[in-house]
């Protein structure tokens, strides 16, 4: 999500896009991204879920290098119609809504220091690039994506963007889905991190609680460390069918009505996947 507000900053688009420029990467930072890219490529076979592995293959991120956002969009739009644009950080809200509206994904065209390997506060063009774009390679996310666009549009005018903000980070961002082959992960923020990866799947210390979409919207998040609850959906037709069939205005009404749920809380009626020992949050102090 984005929290820049006003005007682009010089050298950017009223859209706030600008060039990638791909020829200005230096070598090392190829070498950085081949270095992420090998480290989650042995990671995730057993841990991603397929869409998001039939993903990376499709559009060849495999091969070395930061990708070129124009040839990246170009597979992209054969799959699904979707291109890739890059911006020079984090964006304002409406601007991001529109361009997801119009099925165009917004990456960083920077990279993290060798020194910022492990944790980074602003998305740079891994997470971006490799952690969101190859679900954008299946049509179901795909247009799931979109909807969230045109939501975060119709949300921005009932004043409930933190609330849809919700969806967008415990799906998009940390989501996990009930595989054929169990459970697995596809949010951007867990695929894309080396830790998470691990700790959201096998780690005994979160929750791992069913999808449903008024307890998640009243669930606060974490922005500085492991999630303490995921969320898992059956399937990412079922992410957008019960999405896109959710009148969300009356649900946003609901949710201003109740209070928020802390991120480590399980309540009885929760579809539980993982009771969570809470152990890692407790050991830092937070939980
Ligand atoms: N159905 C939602 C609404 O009424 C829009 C939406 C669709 C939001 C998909 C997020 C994801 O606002
Ligand atoms: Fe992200």
């Amino acid at each position: 999500m984005s929290y820049a507000h006003g005007t682009p900053p010089e050298g950017a688009a009223a859209d706030w896009t600008i060039p990638q420029r791909w020829e200005r990467y230096s070598a090392a930072e190829h070498a950085l991204w081949d270095r992420l890219f090998d480290r989650q490529a042995k990671l995730l076979p057993a841990r991603a879920a397929p869409e998001f592995l039939a993903g990376l293959d499709v559009l060849r991120l495999g091969d070395s290098g930061i990708p070129n956002f124009d040839a990246l969009s170009e597979r992209l739009m054969n799959a699904t119609g979707w291109q890739v644009v890059a911006v020079p950080g984090l964006i304002p809200d409406d601007v991001f809504f529109e361009h997801l509206a119009n099925r165009r994904f917004v990456a960083g065209n920077f990279i993290r220091t060798p020194e910022q390997l492990d944790y980074l506060q602003e998305p740079d063009v891994f997470h971006d690039v490799f952690g969101h774009v190859p679900l954008l390679a299946n049509p179901v996310f795909a247009d799931y994506m979109q909807a969230y666009g045109q939501g975060g549009q119709r949300a921005n005018g009932l004043g409930a963007i933190q609330r849809l903000a919700r969806l967008y980070w415990y799906t998009v961002e940390f989501g996990l889905i009930q595989s054929a082959e169990g459970l697995r992960i596809y949010g951007a923020g867990i695929v894309s991190s080396h830790g998470e990866s691990i700790f959201a799947l096998d780690d005994p210390s979160p929750n791992r609680v069913g999808f449903d979409l008024l307890r998640l919207m009243r669930t606060r998040y974490r922005i500085d460390d492991y999630q303490q609850s995921y969320f898992v959906i059956d399937s990412f037709e079922d992410l957008l069918r019960q999405t896109l069939e959710t009148d969300f205005a009356p649900l946003y009404e609901q949710v201003a009505q109740l209070t928020d749920i802390a991120p480590a809380d399980v309540l009885p009626e929760d579809r539980i996947y993982t009771r969570g020992t809470q152990a890692y949050a407790l050991a830092k102090g937070v939980a």
